[in-house]
């Protein structure tokens, strides 16, 4: 059963903020809900969600009531006693995150919190590169007149998820990550916080650039994983009898390593691991220390697309083959393409003059935008009928599911298996070649 205990608010209602804001309501918490964007505030107030992502409008059904709609920043910060500030931060040219839209938020919401009588605890859980806490503290105390630690609460608590999952893993995350202004809005936040967890999390706690460390940090050693699982692929590939598969398993059994992220096929994208890995490269370097590791795993990771280019290119005889390509977002049960290393793929084809057809379950509408050149099919069978090289780039479970046995073959076709996810054998009866990444190709 729903408790009910507490107030709290959320800003910027986005892939991430949206999902959070309905954790909490479902939970039993009364969440007063923010954003710029007036579209998905209409939206959410007519019960409609229109992020891809998995179970929120089944959520916004069951918890609409609890959700709040303020229409100023004095009402919002009056209802709850702590503000949860999700908004964008994107990469400068550099690899930092701008602060842009925090101090945007800051700003007004700064002005509310000067006027409570009561303290107010303020969480900034958009991804920020280290030592943003400070600027962040300075900010917020000259517009509220008010001191960080002491009236007011401030602390940085980004989250790990990944998009297509975000509801579970905010509910059964690994680790809370929380740094703190004071002990007093960190028992806050960690009382609220665990309250709508269905395990039990690590808890850590700090200050604050212990945890801004912590984050990219994290994320940087998952890339760097997942980069040294795609050398072992590119190995294996080169060697009679090699197998990826068989080699990262056995590295990955060792409980120092672990199985996870250690598979090797194509490179990561999406809107976290790249940017996280490059604000790390960008804050060591800041320092006068040397980026190698974050510079060489996004170096690494960018010529993924080449070498599959290459790879294609020596199975082919000419420019009149066509390519598929099955699957644009950047993992499975998401619609976003930012880095997706299936439209880097299109684009290089596009780029080198071949004729390309694409399909996602997806990511279709989003793709249109950034590879206008390219045939969009209406299936996965239309894809694969139309095209003679067909690359699987993300293992989205319709491809996995789909009849490959029956394909119907008129010419030879071949089938590039990034990620190991297809059933070789269904392809040994029809004129098809089966290539899978991390196993030898002659
Ligand atoms: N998406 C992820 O997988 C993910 C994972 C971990 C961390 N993060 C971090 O969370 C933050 C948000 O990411 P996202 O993916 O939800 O972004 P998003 O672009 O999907 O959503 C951000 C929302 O903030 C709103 N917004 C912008 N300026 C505003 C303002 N001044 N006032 C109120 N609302 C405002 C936008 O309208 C938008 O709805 C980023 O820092 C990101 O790095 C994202």
């Amino acid at each position: 059963m729903a408790l009910n205990i507490g107030n709290i608010s959320v800003v910027g209602l986005g892939k991430l903020g949206t999902p959070f804001a309905l954790a909490f309501a479902s939970s039993g918490f009364e969440v007063h809900c923010f954003d710029v964007n007036k579209s998905i505030i209409e939206d959410l107030e007519s019960g409609i969600c229109a992020l891809y992502e998995k179970g929120v409008n089944q959520l916004l059904k069951k918890c609409k009531k609890h959700l709040h709609f303020p229409t100023s920043y004095e009402d919002m910060i009056a209802k709850s006693d702590l503000t949860f500030i999700i908004v964008p931060t994107p990469s400068e040219r550099d690899g930092s995150f701008t602060l842009k839209y925090i101090f945007q938020v800051l700003k007004e919401l700064g002005r509310a919190v000067g006027k409570k009588k009561k303290r107010h605890t303020i969480v900034i859980t958009s991804t920020v590169s280290p030592q943003s806490m400070e600027k962040i503290a300075f900010e917020l105390e000259k517009i509220t007149m008010k001191k960080t630690g002491k009236e007011i609460g401030l602390c940085y608590s980004p989250e790990f998820i990944a998009l297509g999952n975000v509801v579970q893993n905010l509910t059964h995350p690994d680790v809370i990550l929380i740094g703190e202004s004071d002990k007093e809005s960190g028992d806050l936040l960690e009382k609220i916080r665990i309250s709508i967890c269905k395990n039990k999390p690590r808890i850590i706690r700090s200050n604050w650039i212990n945890a801004e460390i912590s984050k990219i940090a994290l994320n940087t050693y998952v890339t760097m994983k997942i980069s040294f699982a795609n050398m072992i692929a590119r190995v294996c590939e080169q060697v009679p009898e090699a197998d990826a598969k068989i080699v990262n398993g056995a590295v990955g059994s060792d409980s120092r390593v672990g199985i996870k992220y250690l598979k090797g096929g194509l490179g990561f994208g999406g809107p976290c691991f790249p940017r996280d890995n490059a604000a790390l490269a960008e804050f060591i370097t800041s320092l006068y220390l040397s980026a190698e590791i974050p510079e060489s795993v996004q170096s690494f990771n960018r010529k993924q697309v080449d070498y599959i280019f290459r790879l294609i290119k020596k199975h082919i005889s000419n420019k009149n083959k066509t390519i598929g390509i099955l699957g644009l977002s950047y993992k499975p049960e998401t619609d976003v393409i930012e880095e997706s290393q299936g439209v880097l793929l299109a684009q290089k084809f596009i780029s080198e003059g071949y004729k390309v057809h694409i399909y996602d379950p997806a990511a279709m509408e989003n793709a249109k935008k950034v590879i206008p050149d390219v045939q969009f099919t209406k299936s996965i069978g239309e894809c694969i009928g139309n095209s003679d090289i067909i690359i699987v780039a993300t293992p989205w479970d319709e491809f996995i599911q789909f009849d490959w046995k029956n394909i119907k073959n008129k010419s030879h076709k071949i089938i590039i298996d990034c990620w190991g996810c297809l059933n070789e054998n269904d392809f040994k009866a029809n004129n098809t070649t089966y290539l899978r990444l991390g196993s030898y190709l002659k």
